[in-house]
This record gives structure tokens, C-alpha cells and sequence, in this order.
């Protein structure tokens, strides 16, 4: 991830706006990532402005340390920390064309965490809509073994030392303009626009890293 300390900036998309057409549709890509994204990197920098000792930290730092700030600084680094790592981290893990189904590792772990590919669609889909209101759904990496977790608001599974494989955004602002209220559409749309070449590399950084 580049730009990972103060002052953050909003890195570009690795992909134009329209890109994931029509899977996700460009106005929403724009809002998200030139909005939605900016917000979160205007308020990490102004929560960080007057701590100099926080400003060398790394946006996974930052968030796991965030638990020990004092409460009014925890809150904002939580969330706003978690709202850049966690937006860059899914749009990171989009591409179109993509590949239809994970291969190497990543193949393997499913088929053995979860039986198999459609399995773990089933289980993925139905975690993303137990979310109530705004967060993510994850497959991250702990102990050998693939799970799947739900976190709400930017609140970031890094924080619980999880290692993050892959994510889905589900605040509605990801999905209202084309889905409307419709989370499961859009879930269904998002399935056929994964990364599984980042995916695979985040497993393979996972496992390195011993976690
Ligand atoms: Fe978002």
C-alpha cells in the first residue's frame, strides 16, 4: 500500500471509474473513492495534526494501537484510520475482467475451511448481509485457517490481529446509486469482480508473516 504515513493522501484507483462497469457503476466509483475516501484522509490528517508522536506510525499501526489512545483520539483514529485502510484495501481487491474463481492457495485453504468455492460464496454472501446497517465482511487469515468476519462502521480486523484476504464494503453509500436497497444484488455483482491475483498475494503475505 503506498502513502501509508502522514500526511495520507488519496492514492488513485489502480483502475479507472468506469472500470467495473457494469458491476459497480462509475458514479458510485467516483463518489466513493474521490468523496467517501477523502473524507476519511481529511480527518485522519486533522486528528493526527497535533500529535507529532502518532505521524511516523503506518495506517496498520495507527489501527492497532488505536485501542490504547485516549477515547476522544481512539474514535477518530478507529475510525477514520479504518476508513482508509479498509476503503484502499477493497478497491485494492477489485478488478474487471477478473478471474471467476480463486486458484493456487487461496483455491486449496477455501476447499479446506469451507468444502468448497460455492460453499463459501453461500457463507460469504449470507455474513455480508448479517451486517446490520454499515461495515465490511472479510475472509481474512488466523492460526492456518480462513474465516470468515463481519465488522461494523471502520472498525478494521488488522485490529484484532487478523489478517485480511479479501473485503466487501457494504455501507450503502458502496452500492445505493445502482442497487438501491438491494445489498444482495450487489453482492451477487460484486462476486464476478474480485482480485483473486491480490487476494492470493495477500494470502501468501499472510502465511510469510505467520499469522
Ligand atoms: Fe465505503
Amino acid at each position: 500500500m503506498e502513502n501509508n504515513n502522514y500526511p495520507f493522501k488519496n492514492t488513485p484507483l489502480p483502475y479507472n471509474y468506469s472500470a467495473l462497469e457494469p458491476f459497480i457503476d462509475e458514479k458510485t466509483m467516483y463518489l466513493h473513492h474521490d468523496r467517501h475516501l477523502q473524507t476519511y484522509i481529511d480527518n485522519l490528517n486533522g486528528a493526527l495534526e497535533k500529535h507529532p508522536e502518532l505521524q511516523k506510525l503506518s495506517l496498520e499501526q495507527l489501527i492497532k494501537i488505536s485501542g490504547r489512545l485516549p477515547k476522544q483520539l481512539q474514535t477518530a483514529v478507529r475510525n477514520n484510520a479504518g476508513g482508509v485502510y479498509n476503503h484502499r484495501f477493497f478497491f485494492e481487491g477489485l478488478t474487471n475482467p477478473a478471474k471467476g474463481e480463486p486458484y493456487g492457495r487461496l483455491a486449496q485453504a477455501i476447499k479446506q475451511c469451507f468444502t468448497d468455492y460455492e460453499n463459501f460464496k453461500t457463507e460469504f454472501k449470507k455474513a455480508a448481509l448479517s451486517v446490520f446497517g454499515s461495515g465490511y465482511a472479510w475472509l481474512v487469515y488466523i492460526r492456518h485457517q480462513l474465516k470468515i468476519v463481519t465488522t461494523p462502521n471502520q472498525n478494521s480486523p488488522i485490529e484484532q490481529g487478523l489478517c485480511p484476504i479479501l473485503c466487501i464494503d457494504v455501507w450503502e453509500h458502496a452500492y445505493y446509486l445502482k442497487h438501491y436497497n438491494l445489498r444482495a444484488d450487489y453482492i451477487d455483482d460484486w462476486f464476478n469482480i474480485i482480485n483473486w491475483d491480490n487476494a492470493e498475494q495477500n494470502l501468501i503475505k499472510c502465511i510469510k508473516n505467520k499469522r
